[in-house]
């Protein structure tokens, strides 16, 4: 899979795509990421890329030719299809679900706004499928980009340990009526620490009764902190 990331701040994402799962998956040929400035396709004498807001109002709005001529030239440069993402608090809401099909996809393309935001008439001639981390706001998409790209490496085949080990993890694990599950608490040695006791169940050898346990604790904690993944599976 490639995944192309388009920044004014590209050096806001170079050691986190280097680190841990994401970084291997680069390495071993599974995820292939490239990082582009967009500054690089400015045509103005003094490298501009933002300007004042029509209008009025305070800050900057990144301008609409730099990111057209960018995305454009960045799709050259791979025959593969890509899917154009724009990074945006006004998006639709990030899910596992919704990641597990981009995992699918063979070329993303991201598109990290900063400043205020983006020319709407340069979203509007790109049509990227707009994505949001959450009901809050950066300061840019560089950081939306990472999560995207390291929820992604890890469900690409290979990318971790074993490869059902995503299969194991909050919202992938699924009740037998299709709900999705947060994960079961996790222990290691010691087997006391502090006056704290690993459970029982977990030191007794039967896996049947591990697994039972495990189940219920899934169901537990989904009833207590998420009862709204049970009232609406795909929220
Ligand atoms: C300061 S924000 C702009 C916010 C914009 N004025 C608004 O209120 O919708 C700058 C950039 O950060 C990114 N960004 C901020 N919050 C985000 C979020 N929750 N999810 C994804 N991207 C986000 C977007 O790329 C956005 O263009």
């Amino acid at each position: 899979m490639r995944i192309d990331i388009l920044t004014l701040f590209p050096d806001m994402l170079t050691g986190p795509l280097d680190a841990s799962i994401v970084g291997r998956a680069r390495e071993s040929g599974l995820l292939e990421v490239h990082v582009h400035d967009i500054r690089d396709w400015t045509r103005d004498k003094h490298n501009k890329v933002d300007d004042r807001p029509f209008g009025g109002g305070p800050g900057m709005v990144m301008m609409c030719q730099p990111l057209h001529d960018a995305v454009l030239a960045v799709e050259d440069k791979d025959p593969r299809r890509t899917h154009r993402m724009l990074l945006s608090p006004q998006g639709r809401r990030l899910t596992q679900d919704h990641v597990e099909s981009l995992a699918r996809q063979e070329r993303l393309l991201l598109i990290a706004g900063h400043y205020e935001g983006i020319d709407e008439r340069v979203i509007d001639a790109l049509e990227p499928e707009e994505v949001s981390i959450g009901d809050y706001v950066l300061s840019g998409g560089e950081l939306p980009a990472l999560v995207l790209v390291d929820t992604i490496a890890r469900l690409l085949p290979g990318a971790l340990g074993h490869d059902d080990s995503a299969a194991e993890d909050s919202f992938s694990i699924t009740d037998d009526d299709g709900t999705p599950l947060l994960d079961t608490p996790h222990y290691t040695r010691p087997r006391v620490w502090d006056n704290r006791e690993v459970p029982e169940v977990l030191l007794s050898g039967d896996h049947g009764a591990i697994a039972t346990w495990r189940r219920e604790q899934q169901r537990q904690r989904t009833q207590q902190r998420r009862p709204d993944l049970r009232e609406d599976p795909k929220d």
